[in-house]
């Protein structure tokens, strides 16, 4: 039997979710190169083209070919998910329950085979994987027993006598039929598993799409809802390029809903697009962050290193809810800088198989691409480097897998105010700071941007109250220091982005999540 993550092994693990985890890195190391297929209407399926994918902390380890879905593919899973509706609506709740229950157990007794994927084929570290896979097991749990507990949201509502004829009346809430998932490369099974899971516990049925970095854990979810039995069409995934089959899934005429996760411009554009074709359609987007934390003269200046380096730098700063900008009173700034500094050399960076390496290397060439260009236009434009600002890999004497791998250093950059980047979503490991004098600026400061996802604030008990109340953000910590903004787990965190970062106002894993898959039906009979 696999062993359950908490939070607190994720911090502490013990030895054993090691052993397990290298047992099955090394299993699921001699499936590499296989040939990885699309599921549709109940059944895996060979595309006309595949990709050939490789590690991203190694260019000649070879992952495998993976599907690249054509329209045709589009259409047929569309198709199944619309055969396959009215019969899973009609599907008593608890037994739709129980399958999403069931899918839960899969996930969670396969969860070092997928962290081992994951860590292949994103290069995050083992925690942050294991991390992931337990969490989406919980987001199965958690929809299967949030739609259970509210009854399928029905309501009797109370009787209508007019001119001597009683009207009976009641609320119910109905799904909107096929919903399509498009998946992000940093979350892969979790915010694929998560919007999947809500929207099958509310009836609908679903076409997934995995993000194009990241075709493999997609898959390796779609394994697990295969094996546990649901219905042919219930649930179809696709792997292939945003740009062509994400395109065709959102103009698709069966598309009833999206759930999106990913930059605010696509998901601007996916809003846009669902507001058109014969009549509107819902469309969740969940984008990016530009997450500030501030940190006063009366905080915990260990609390508060601790807390900031992980969540700017854990995942190499891709994380929606990764802190990007730092405002720290001039006090104690010089303080908690050095600390940070501290903290940033002793980061162990490289091969993410390996356990001693906390940090691994960015998704992609792009990605390590554009490291170069914003440390470049800090410099060029008045920052000053703290910390980091250098690619590492390329030329390196480093090991072999190093070598080839997209690694860059955590950056720590103390910028003008007028600086573009405070503003501008980087995705990358690159730390923005301010000192600040007067706290009102600071929250002015920290509340001057499109986004609103998280926030993070290490302070004095006594001002805990002013940074909730005037941060203008969806998920907010205070004195944190297993994560200054980032590390949010359903059942504990509600996890949704005001402003430009989230476009429901609703977050995920929330009281108020699911009503979202469902539209409203007032029935009245005489
Ligand atoms: N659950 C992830 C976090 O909060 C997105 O960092």
């Amino acid at each position: 039997m696999s062993f359950r993550l908490t939070y607190a092994t994720m911090y502490n693990p013990p030895e054993t979710m090691h052993e397990r985890f290298e047992a099955a890195l090394a299993r699921v190391e001699t499936t590499l190169g296989a040939r990885h297929r699309l599921f549709i209407d109940g059944a895996d399926r060979d595309a006309a083209q595949h990709a050939e994918r490789c590690a991203p902390f190694d260019g000649t380890l070879r992952l495998g070919e993976f599907a690249l879905a054509s329209q045709a593919d589009v259409d047929a899973a569309m198709a199944a998910a619309r055969a396959a509706y009215p019969a899973w609506r009609a599907t008593p709740v608890a037994e739709r329950a129980r399958l999403l229950r069931r899918v839960g157990t899969l996930l969670e007794e396969r969860v070092y085979e997928i962290a081992a994927a994951m860590v292949l084929e994103v290069g995050k570290n083992r925690m942050e994987a294991l991390g992931e896979t337990q969490e989406t097991v919980d987001f199965f749990n958690h929809y299967a027993d949030d739609f259970e507990s509210h009854a399928g949201y029905a309501h009797v509502l109370p009787d209508d006598p007019i001119e001597g004829v009683t009207s009976h009346n009641a609320s119910v809430m109905r799904p909107y039929g096929v919903w399509v998932v498009i998946a992000p490369f940093n979350f892969p099974l979790a915010l694929a598993g998560g919007p999947v899971a809500a929207a099958l516990a509310t009836g609908n049925t679903v076409v997934l799409k995995g993000a194009s970095d990241t075709p493999w854990a997609g898959r390796l979810l779609a394994d697990c809802i295969r094996d546990a039995g649901l219905p042919p069409g219930v649930f179809n995934y696709l792997s292939g390029s945003g740009r062509d089959i994400g395109e065709a899934l959102v103009q698709h005429p069966l598309t009833a809903g999206i759930t999106f996760t990913g930059s605010v411009p696509v998901g601007r554009h996916l809003m846009q697009q669902m507001a058109g074709g014969a009549y509107p359609r819902p469309c969740i987007a969940e984008m990016g962050g530009k997450n500030p934390c501030i940190v006063t003269e009366h905080a915990d200046l260990d609390h508060a290193a601790a807390g900031i380096v992980r969540s700017a730098y854990g995942m190499g700063g891709q994380k929606c809810s990764a802190l990007s900008r730092l405002y720290v009173h001039e006090s104690v700034a010089d303080a908690l800088t050095g600390k940070l500094q501290a903290q940033i050399a002793a980061i162990r960076i490289g091969d993410p198989r390996r356990r001693e390496h906390w940090l691994g290397p960015v998704v992609n060439p792009a990605a390590y691409a554009n490291y170069q260009g914003y440390i470049d236009e800090l410099r060029t434009d008045g920052a000053t480097l703290l910390a980091g600002g250098a690619r590492i890999g390329e030329g390196s004497a480093g090991e072999p897998a190093l070598a080839r791998g997209y690694y860059v250093e955590p950056a720590l950059a103390e910028a003008p105010l007028a600086h573009r980047l405070w503003q501008h979503e980087m995705f990358l490991p690159i730390l923005m700071l301010h000192r600040y004098r007067d706290p009102e600026q600071a929250m002015r400061l920290a509340n001057d941007t499109s986004m609103g996802l998280t926030a993070g604030f290490f302070g004095g008990a006594e001002e805990v109250a002013w940074f909730h109340d005037n941060i203008e953000a969806g998920v907010t910590y205070a004195n944190r220091p297993q994560g200054a903004t980032t590390g949010a787990w359903p059942g504990y965190q509600p996890f949704g982005g005001w402003k430009g970062s989230g476009s429901t106002g609703k977050a995920i894993a929330s009281f108020y999540y699911l009503a979202q898959y469902l539209r409203e039906q007032s029935r009245t009979v005489v």
